[in-house]
């Protein structure tokens, strides 16, 4: 499964690739405003940070499919190959994947809430489709049981169309998408780190570094191996 950050935040995303494997940076509307600065400086300072090899999906803010289309040329011309141009789905979204799709862009169709807009924007050409779990959670809707839907309905029709779960609040739905066939996750900083904290695993670290130093002191196994080599 891909780990992808939603964040747009420049120390979060420095962060997040030197500790952990992230396969690209996702933001949205939103996610932008939050960071109270010039558009386009930012966006070529995260592709500064996250290289050529990550993807960095950032989403369309057009109303109609001309003007999405325009967007998406600009930005590759910003970004370059590994750019993946968010596109809410609806009439004018789905135009504007199938025209942007067959000159070569890759497209992550977003704001999914059914099996079906998913399975639409496949067939229109999405890389991506990106379902909103923890919205679907907070209106008594089941998020993981519409991405699993998803995942096997692409798989049934023999679609490469990727499912990238978005929206979480907690640790465990990341964990239930990835039993059921999610591809990716995009996920913010906070519970990216949730993902990997134990109270046992901190416990069992300090516990053998108390066994170790209980006998060799501070000694570190480098201090061991230099002294032999003298
Ligand atoms: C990503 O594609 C979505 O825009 C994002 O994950 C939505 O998350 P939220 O529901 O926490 O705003």
């Amino acid at each position: 499964m891909l780990y992808i950050i939603d964040t747009a935040n420049i120390e979060k995303i420095k962060h997040c690739i030197e500790y952990y494997p992230i396969a690209g940076v996702t933001t949205n509307p939103t996610i932008i405003s939050k960071e109270h600065t010039d558009f386009i400086d930012l966006i070529r300072k995260i592709e500064d940070v996250i290289g050529n090899d990550r993807m960095f999906h950032i989403q369309l803010t057009g109303d109609t499919a001309e003007q999405m289309m325009e967007e998406a040329k600009a930005l590759r011309n910003v970004i370059g190959d590994n750019l993946y141009v968010k596109i809410p789905v609806g009439e004018e979204g789905l135009k504007a994947t199938m025209k942007l799709h067959k000159e070569g862009f890759h497209i992550t169709e977003t704001a999914i809430f059914t099996q079906q807009q998913a399975l639409m924007a496949a067939m229109a050409g999405a890389d991506f489709v990106a379902p909103y779990v923890n919205r679907l959670d907070n209106i008594v809707s089941d998020g993981v049981n519409v991405v699993g839907e998803i995942a096997s309905m692409f798989q049934r029709y023999g679609l490469k169309t990727k499912v990238l779960a978005a929206s979480f609040k907690t640790a465990e739905q990341v964990h239930k998408i990835s039993m059921v066939g999610g591809h990716a996750v995009t996920v913010n900083p906070e519970i990216l780190e949730s993902l990997i904290y134990h109270p046992l695993t901190m416990y069992a670290i300090d516990d053998f570094k108390a066994d170790w130093e209980s006998v060799y002191g501070k000694k570190t196994i480098m201090d061991m191996v230099k002294e032999k080599e003298q």
